[in-house]
């Protein structure tokens, strides 16, 4: 379908574009209160994935509602650990949390292949819906998390601050930490095909734990595997955002990806010396967000002003924050939609 906004397209393909796009990680998500009345009525997240009508609803609340330039398919990267057998939970307040864990080989050998009818049929529904109804208007993204992140929870079973358990694992047991990478890369293919079969225009790969690793170290074990979903991926263009990832810079810039995102804390200058040839996405700190209009004006120009023309997303450097002004994110995206390039 004809694209009426593909500025985000132009940017990933290195194309002119009179200003930068916008959308926001987490966009569709509990800073909004219309989400939370959907939320409600679907009685819990995970219901809100497996039912795509509310899925396709929350998706397209941020275009209705705030105007980003991009829509990002409601579900979540958890869904697939779910699809090859290690279901999780979502606990209100808490997070994921996975009652089954990856232990030892014969845990792995039990994950099976993505079936036919699998959960994640309720993403490709949702996504066939969203562009539906989006007739055109924005592009739609697609995601998955990557490897190494998805590895961290499969081990732990949920959130830490160090993914110890996880790496314990990598450097005890490195045949079989390769062994369920190659089988989450795998899947993670076959899930990001099977969302551009659906309709999605562009992927964006998670990997949000990457900053707990070392540069030799990410470099060894994580990379090849982003490399490998971002080789076998050549209908849609790609992006990689590796949080904490700064010391990677340089890699990723070799990658078969259009654009890196950034976190906040990697300053715009350091990644264009790193990131020549590809655009970059982000990276405003969300917290920025709680100051004043005119500040969160300020902060979105000075943003834009530090990356060259036409290769630059504005996002923030991570998700949005359920309790982040409505009226501050409307700012910053009304900044952006009235910026021109001169
Ligand atoms: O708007 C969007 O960005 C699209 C939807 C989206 C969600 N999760 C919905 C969600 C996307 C792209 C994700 C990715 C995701 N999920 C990541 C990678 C990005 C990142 O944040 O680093 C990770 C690590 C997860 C795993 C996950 N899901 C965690 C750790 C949590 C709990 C933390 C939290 O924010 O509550 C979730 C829950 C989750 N995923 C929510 C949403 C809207 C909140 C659930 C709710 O409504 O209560």
């Amino acid at each position: 379908m004809e694209l009426k906004n593909d500025l985000l397209l132009r940017v990933a393909e290195g194309k002119e574009v009179e200003r930068p796009p916008i959308w926001l990680m987490r966009q569709a998500g509990r800073f909004l209160s219309e989400y939370r009345e959907v939320r409600a009525h679907a009685g819990s997240f995970r219901q809100m994935i497996a039912n795509p009508d509310f899925a396709i609803e929350v998706t397209l609340q941020p275009i209705d509602l705030i105007g980003v330039d991009a829509a990002i398919i409601f579900s979540d990267i958890l869904v697939l650990p779910e699809a090859i057998g290690l279901s999780y939970e979502m606990i209100p307040q808490k997070g994921p949390f996975f009652p089954k864990t990856i232990e030892k080989g014969s845990d792995i050998d039990q994950l099976h292949e993505i079936a036919e009818g699998s959960n994640l049929e309720h993403t490709y529904t949702a996504i066939k819906g969203v562009v539906k109804e989006l007739a055109g208007r924005v592009p739609l993204i697609g995601f998955a998390g990557a490897p190494w992140t998805i590895f961290c929870y499969m081990i732990e079973g949920q959130g830490s601050k160090t993914f110890s358990k996880a790496k314990k694992f990598f450097y005890q047991e490195p045949a079989l930490a390769h062994k369920l990478m190659e089988k989450i890369t795998e899947a993670s293919i076959t899930y990001l095909k099977g969302q551009i079969r659906a309709g999605v225009n562009l992927v964006q790969i998670f990997d949000s734990w990457a900053g707990v690793l070392d540069k030799n170290t990410y470099s060894q074990i994580a990379l090849p595997y982003i490399k490998a979903i971002c080789d076998a991926i050549q209908e849609v263009p790609k992006t990689v955002f590796a949080k904490g990832a700064f010391f990677a810079l340089d890699d990723l810039n070799e990658l078969n990806c259009n654009i890196v995102g950034l976190d906040w804390h990697t300053p715009i200058d350091f990644a264009l010396g790193k990131v020549k040839d590809k655009a970059l996405q982000g990276n405003m700190d969300p917290a920025l967000l709680y100051s004043k209009p005119e500040q969160v004006q300020e902060a979105t120009l000075k943003m834009i002003n530090a990356y060259p023309k036409g290769r630059h997303v504005v996002n923030l450097g991570h998700g949005i924050y359920p309790d982040l002004p409505r009226e501050s994110v409307q700012e910053m995206v009304n900044t952006v939609k009235s910026f021109t390039y001169i």
